[in-house]
């Protein structure tokens, strides 16, 4: 077995489980006249293989053979540990070892996701319009995060963003569309401009955050799109809203099925109200600054849990949509409400 890899079994019952494995898989890459790693492949949705199998793979994707020999036997040791001998068990985090986008990930909602995608071991770039703002939000979430101006509108933005994610870390496991603007446009007054900019960052923002992914994800890679309720219950003055929000729902029934056996996955998560500095932005203008905290307590008491969301359990919900846990969930639209749109 290679000792130079960091993850050498420590027990002289885990080396033995490791290397029988191992050797299994060197006779099957024998009999396949396949890479021992190609034989892994074929492995990767075993959630036994956990990152440690995921990152074999993306390794081997960029061409970095000895760091994914020693990866394909880390995730074997890991694999060992958690199924033959609990007293070795390592506790491993849920995104550990994967590199996550978060689009609009400078502010509210995708900072939220943004910080807890961190928390639970990921690596994270965050896009959005500016620099500054970007700077900020890095210097919040920490050094596992990084930012990239780019406008989900811009299809060449997007792909110049994708590229510089690989550059920097060699893969790209899972993205979060999150940006997303709200407008309130009645019947009536709709202009072109407001359609455009509504339709523009809900709906096309997405597809472009989506499709350059496609490409660059491996199997078990995943997408979490940001919808809303308001994608089944468009309050007055929100129909192009709650339109864009409704439309990406739909985009996602068909694109399961246009990335059948990719084993990448899909899902749309629909927060309702959550506290965030753009959503008490919007109620100061409306309201005046001094109803702001009323307003938000009144938002709240409609709700069956008695109170709006917090962006971080916006981030949870991500989390779990990328993670391991929902493996066999995909196409999904999962309303993270506090029941608000359920009743
Ligand atoms: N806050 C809520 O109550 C709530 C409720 C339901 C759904 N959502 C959804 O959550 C997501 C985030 O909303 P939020 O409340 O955090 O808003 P926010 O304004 O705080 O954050 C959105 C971020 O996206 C960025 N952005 C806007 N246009 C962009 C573009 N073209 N390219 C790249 N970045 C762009 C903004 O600069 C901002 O940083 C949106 O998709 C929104 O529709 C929010």
């Amino acid at each position: 077995m290679r000792s130079k890899c960091a993850s050498s079994p420590s027990s002289a019952k885990t080396r033995a489980a490791t290397a029988r494995i191992f050797s299994r898989l060197r006779r099957a890459s024998a009999r396949s006249g396949r890479p021992v790693l190609e034989v892994m492949g074929g492995l990767f949705h075993r959630r036994e293989l956990l990152s440690g199998g995921a990152s074999a793979y993306s390794h081997r994707r960029t061409g970095d053979a000895s760091t994914s020999e020693c990866r394909a036997h880390t995730a074997v040791v890991r694999m060992v540990r958690a199924h033959s001998h609990p007293e070795e068990r390592t506790m491993s985090l849920p995104l550990e070892g994967k590199v996550a986008v978060v689009t609009g990930g400078a502010s509210g909602v995708g900072l939220g996701i943004a910080q807890e995608f961190v928390d639970q071991g990921a690596r994270v770039v965050i896009t959005d319009l500016q620099q500054g703002p970007l700077d900020q939000a890095v210097a919040t979430i920490g050094p596992k995060s990084s930012g990239i101006v780019a406008d989900v509108t811009r299809l060449a933005n997007m792909e110049a963003m994708y590229q510089e994610v690989i550059a920097r870390h060699g893969h790209l496991d899972a993205v979060v569309a999150n940006a997303g603007i709200g407008a309130h446009a009645p019947l009536g007054a709709i202009t072109e401009e407001q359609f455009d900019r509504t339709f523009g960052v809900n709906a096309k923002g997405v597809l472009f955050t989506v499709q350059p992914a496609i490409a660059l994800l491996p199997p078990g890679g995943t997408i979490v799109i940001i919808g809303s309720t308001a994608s089944i219950q468009p309050p007055a003055g929100m129909g192009l809203y709650g339109g864009a929000k409704a439309a990406v729902r739909a985009f996602i029934r068909s694109w399961i099925q246009d990335i059948k056996g990719s084993g990448i996955r899909m899902n749309v998560l629909s927060p309702g109200a959550v506290d965030t500095e753009s959503l008490r932005r919007a109620l100061g203008m409306a309201q005046g600054a001094d109803a702001v905290p009323a307003a938000i307590r009144t938002m709240g008491e409609g709700n069956p849990t008695g109170r709006i969301g917090d962006p971080r359990e916006m981030g949870k919900a991500a989390a779990f949509l990328s993670s391991d846990a929902s493996s066999f969930i995909t196409g999904v639209e999962l309303f993270v409400d506090g029941g608000m749109a359920q009743v």
